[in-house]
């Protein structure tokens, strides 16, 4: 097979990608900021930092701590909110090549489609990625914890708009296939999975937490297998795709992930320490693909042997 033949090309519910390779939200800023690093039009789709109604200032610093093999951060959601995403962000993203997957946040269900109501239609809006799987603020995490809420947020926003919806899950839940179930009865196009583990770093000798806000969530390859597992565990839950992240910094990640039963997958905290990381994965994913035989992305997907 010629790796060079190899079709690239998924859909995620209504939306189509050139190619599986996503950066995840609050890894990529509003892309701007990576655009001399790296060719933005190659991506497969950019989801950028989540905003929510009105500005965030965030959580109290430290922010960020490096743990083993991963890092623990509570921003917080600090952002400037929708209208300032409106209208400085809106306008340069829509411009790129790579359709723009815009992460939203809310307290509550009317927040959530009050911000659905306002995006839709909009030049740049290819989609709708819904938070509802952030730790390190009060209110949007209840929506991925509990299936009810879930199905309501996701169906209300679906009635809202006419964009395409991904639903971004928390692994901190029992059974993540049942929420993933919730939010496919909603009507979610594609489920994201996972959002950040929720962990704590201590000082002991201050009898303190390192992060301003106590606990925060736990990123990078630390949490490759228990992203893994969740996607797997949600693919066969659910009939839509699923896009994995997690931990996922080399054409090996990326494998691991489509086989397991994700159609894409974002790329998160590898952006910060190899902010190239994504081109070199395009340049590899051809030849892994051919390497199993196969002749597109869609062959791979979902075809672990348990
Ligand atoms: C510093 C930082 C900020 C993040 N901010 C957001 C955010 O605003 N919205 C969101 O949905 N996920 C956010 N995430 C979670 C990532 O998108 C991703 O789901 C998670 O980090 C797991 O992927 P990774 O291990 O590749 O980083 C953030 C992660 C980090 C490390």
């Amino acid at each position: 097979m010629n790796a060079t033949a190899v079709d690239l090309a998924v859909r995620l519910g209504r939306l189509p990608l050139s190619n599986p390779i996503v950066v995840a939200s609050g890894t990529f800023g509003y892309a701007r900021e990576m655009e001399h690093l790296v060719d933005l039009d190659r991506l497969g789709a950019i989801i950028p930092k989540t905003i929510t109604p009105q500005p965030r200032a965030g959580n109290s610093p430290w922010r960020t701590v490096e743990t083993a093999a991963g890092m623990l951060n509570s921003i917080g959601l600090d952002n400037d909110g929708i209208e300032a995403f409106v209208e400085h962000h809106l306008p340069y993203l829509a411009g790129l090549a790579a359709p723009v997957v815009v992460s939203i946040a809310g307290h509550d269900l009317d927040e959530f489609v009050a911000m659905a109501r306002r995006l839709d239609g909009l030049a740049g809006v290819a989609a709708l990625e819904l938070n509802i799987s952030c730790p390190n603020v009060t209110g949007g995490v209840d929506f991925g914890s509990d299936p009810k809420l879930c199905r309501r947020v996701v169906a209300g926003v679906r009635d809202a708009c006419n964009v395409p919806i991904l639903a971004k899950l928390t692994p901190n839940v029992t059974d993540i296939g049942a929420i993933a179930r919730a939010a496919a009865e909603g009507g979610a196009d594609a489920i994201s999975a996972i959002n950040t583990c929720l962990g704590l770093a201590v000082d002991w000798r201050r009898r303190k937490p390192l992060l301003g806000a106590g606990m925060g969530g736990l990123s990078g390859p630390a949490i490759k297998p228990i992203a893994l597992r969740a996607v797997y565990q949600v693919a066969q839950a659910v009939d839509i795709p699923v896009i994995g992240i997690g931990g996922i910094a080399t054409i090996d990640d990326v494998m691991e992930f489509l086989v397991a039963g994700a159609t894409a997958v974002q790329i998160g905290t590898a952006n910060f320490y190899h902010p190239t990381v994504t081109m070199k994965i395009l340049d590899e994913l051809p030849a892994a693909v051919t390497e199993l035989g196969a002749s597109s992305v869609i062959d791979v997907v979902g075809t672990l042997k348990i």
